[in-house]
């Protein structure tokens, strides 16, 4: 466990974005980090901008640490905007303190203050990341978390010769903020993005991009653990190497079933560890990102490229693209995600609940709501259950701490008010919401099945769900509306991929399951920020149980205050 003077400075490694191994400790140890949040002038597709940052660094920090370590990590604001920082996909037993979602589980840093994140990561090695979760500051203000194994314990495939972190983006020429405002003033989604990004860089299909493409060098032969992660904002993209396979083995910190691949469909928060041989003719080969997009909707569709190059192979030799799915190739998204299974080693279960306690029925809704002060005098809307949630404006888990009233409900319903055909013709009239801060209760240590079902409400799209504070298993999926007599013959309940982001299909449904061992307050919410935004969340109240560790951690003293 966690020792007091095995103390190990993460900002000494902070340079040390490239192919490389760390060397860590191999006993469990304190790390601790400071990250100032601090604005800097950032120039990308021949524009500069101010863009608020991590240490001035785009993207930001990695933290690299060891399953077992006590992480302290001292985020102060020197920025104008409120921030906070959300630790995706740790699961912060006891401890929603740190996990980081404004007004969910924190008021805000404000200017000028500092609040040390604290947790324990504890059953979790993998890939991982942190970023903003505040307004849409999660633009610019994102990294990578590795987690390396214990000591002695190896990756369950063929150790790498080294490794690379690829952080996927979006970028916009303009003020990201200002972009929100003007969105929402006309009641309409904000301007799309200007560029895809990898590692911060739009590669040499942009302009003004010679210094702003990301370079990785590979020795012939040697085997590379990528370690991909989707920090877009709005996009679901499809990634590949040109002349490369990729044998996928771990998703969002979970080791999978090897399988081998020519491209990966990764979501908004999601993470995927590949593992790609440097075994072809020495050259020079293009990474390339791209949204997948199987609605007539319009997106930022161009595309982000880095460079996979062969040590002693110079910088004048063209690279290859590869060929990526089409935007619209549903089959292939359909038949990728299909291939993702649990590992479920003995060494590496996969505890699925077998018996649900809890049945939960959530239905994913676009809308439109009156909006006075918007040019239209309509804003368009999103909705669970028809509910479009309200922030609060102090922290959930403070309210639900602290026992205040007037704050939440507990009553969000467990399935719609009103059966329809979800997936039906499309449906453009009574098109609005009700609102609410209405969160749901769980008992503790029952076991949940949430279904998603995506509807017809204004249009069918294809959503990212991310939970806090647990992984889930993604025990089934399908196309149109979910059938509880016929559907749950067919789940997966021996391997299925444990994750915590995971796609409803665009028209479709996703059933997962997650035993609610971990109290607190937990948000849930569409990872494409608009429709965050626009209200597509909701948060789990999981009750504390009996045991002496079973309930919320008393708050740090230094908890921002509203
Ligand atoms: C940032 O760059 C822009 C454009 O070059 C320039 O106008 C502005 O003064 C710069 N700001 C800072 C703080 O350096
Ligand atoms: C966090 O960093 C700020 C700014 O450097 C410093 O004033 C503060 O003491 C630090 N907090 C802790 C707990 O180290
Ligand atoms: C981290 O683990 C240590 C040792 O078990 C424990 O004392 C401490 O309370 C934990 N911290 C958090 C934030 O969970
Ligand atoms: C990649 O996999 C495909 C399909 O399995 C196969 O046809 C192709 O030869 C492989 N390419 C490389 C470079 O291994
Ligand atoms: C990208 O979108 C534009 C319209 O915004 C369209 O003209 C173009 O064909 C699209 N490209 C691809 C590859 O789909
Ligand atoms: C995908 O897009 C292409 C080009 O826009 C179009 O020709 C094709 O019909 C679309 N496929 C599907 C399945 O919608
Ligand atoms: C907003 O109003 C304009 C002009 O009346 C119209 O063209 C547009 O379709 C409207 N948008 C929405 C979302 O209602
Ligand atoms: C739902 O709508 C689909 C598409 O319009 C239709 O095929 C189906 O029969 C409808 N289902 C019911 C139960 O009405
Ligand atoms: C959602 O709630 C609004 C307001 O109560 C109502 O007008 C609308 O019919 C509801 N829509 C659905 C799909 O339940
Ligand atoms: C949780 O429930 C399971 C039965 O589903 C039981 O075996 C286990 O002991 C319980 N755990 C705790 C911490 O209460
Ligand atoms: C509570 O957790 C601590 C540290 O993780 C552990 O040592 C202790 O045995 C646990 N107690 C119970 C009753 O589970
Ligand atoms: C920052 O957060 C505090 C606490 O919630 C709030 O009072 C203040 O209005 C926020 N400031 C801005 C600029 O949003």
């Amino acid at each position: 466990m966690a020792r007091q003077g095995n103390f190990y400075w993460g900002s000494l490694f902070l340079l040390l974005g490239f192919v490389g191994f760390i060397s860590l400790p191999a006993e469990a140890a304190v790390k601790k980090y400071q990250f100032d949040i601090q604005v800097k002038n950032v120039s990308r597709l021949c524009h500069a901008k101010p863009i608020v940052t991590v240490n001035g660094m785009f993207p930001g920090p990695t933290i690299y640490v060891r399953e077992g370590d006590n992480v302290l990590i001292n985020v102060t604001n020197h920025a104008q905007y409120n921030m906070s920082i959300h630790w995706h996909g740790l699961k912060q037993f006891r401890n929603g303190w740190a996990d980081g979602p404004a007004y969910i589980t924190q008021c805000p840093i404000k200017t000028g203050h500092s609040y040390t994140y604290n947790f324990n990561v504890t059953g979790q090695r993998g890939t991982l990341w942190w970023h903003a979760h505040i307004l849409w500051l999660r633009a610019t203000v994102y990294g990578a978390i590795v987690i390396m194994p214990k000591e002695g314990t190896p990756f369950p495939f063929p150790q790498p010769y080294r490794e690379a972190t690829l952080i996927l983006g979006e970028w916009w020429n303009t003020d990201v903020e200002e972009v929100v405002r003007q969105g929402n003033n006309l009641g309409l989604p904000p301007q799309m993005s200007d560029a895809h990004t990898i590692n911060g860089k739009p590669g040499p299909l942009f302009p003004c991009s010679e210094k702003h493409t990301y370079v990785m060098e590979v020795e012939q032969g040697k085997t590379y653990l990528l370690r991909i992660i989707n920090a877009a904002l709005n996009d679901e993209l499809f990634f590949a190497i040109a002349g490369h396979n990729m044998t996928v083995v771990e998703i969002d910190a979970v080791y999978t079933k090897p399988f081998t691949t020519q491209a990966l469909l990764i979501a908004p928060g999601q993470t995927t560890n590949v593992l790609v041989q440097a075994d072809q003719v020495a050259g020079r080969y293009f990474m390339a990102t791209r949204p997948f997009m199987d609605v007539p909707l319009a997106i930022d569709n161009k595309t982000a490229t880095a460079i996979l190059q062969y040590k002693g192979i110079p910088n004048t030799v063209l690279p290859i693209l590869p060929q990526l799915p089409a935007p619209n190739d549903t089959t292939f998204a359909m038949s990728y995600n299909k291939k993702l299974k649990s590992l479920n080693s003995p060494q590496f279960p996969a505890n699925i609940p077998l018996k649900v306690d809890r049945h939960l029925f959530y239905t994913i809704g676009l809308g439109m709501n009156p909006c006075p002060t918007c040019q239209n005098g309509t804003q368009l809307t999103a909705s669970l259950n028809n509910i479009t949630f309200v922030m609060p404006r102090i922290g959930l888990l403070q309210a639900h701490y602290f026992s205040l009233k007037g704050v939440f409900r507990t009553d969000f319903p467990d399935r719609p008010p009103i059966p329809f055909n979800y997936t039906g013709a499309p449906l453009t009239a009574n098109l609005g919401t009700s609102l609410g801060t209405r969160l749901s209760k769980i008992s503790f240590n029952s076991t949940v099945e949430l279904v998603l079902q995506d509807t017809n409400l204004l249009t069918v799209e294809s959503h990212p769900f991310h939970l806090h504070g647990y992984n889930f298993f993604v025990v089934g999926t399908g196309v149109g509306n979910f059938d509880p007599a016929k559907d749950p013959a067919k789940f997966n309940l021996v391997d299925p991929p444990e994750r915590n982001t995971i796609g409803v299909p665009t028209g479709g449904w996703t059933a997962i399951r997650f035993k609610a061992d971990n109290p607190g307050v937990w948000f849930m919410h569409c990872h494409l920020e608009l429709h965050t935004m626009w209200g597509l969340k909701m948060a789990f109240v999981v009750e504390d149980g009996k045991g002496p560790n079973q309930s919320v951690l008393p708050p740090p003293k230094d908890l921002p205050t509203c």
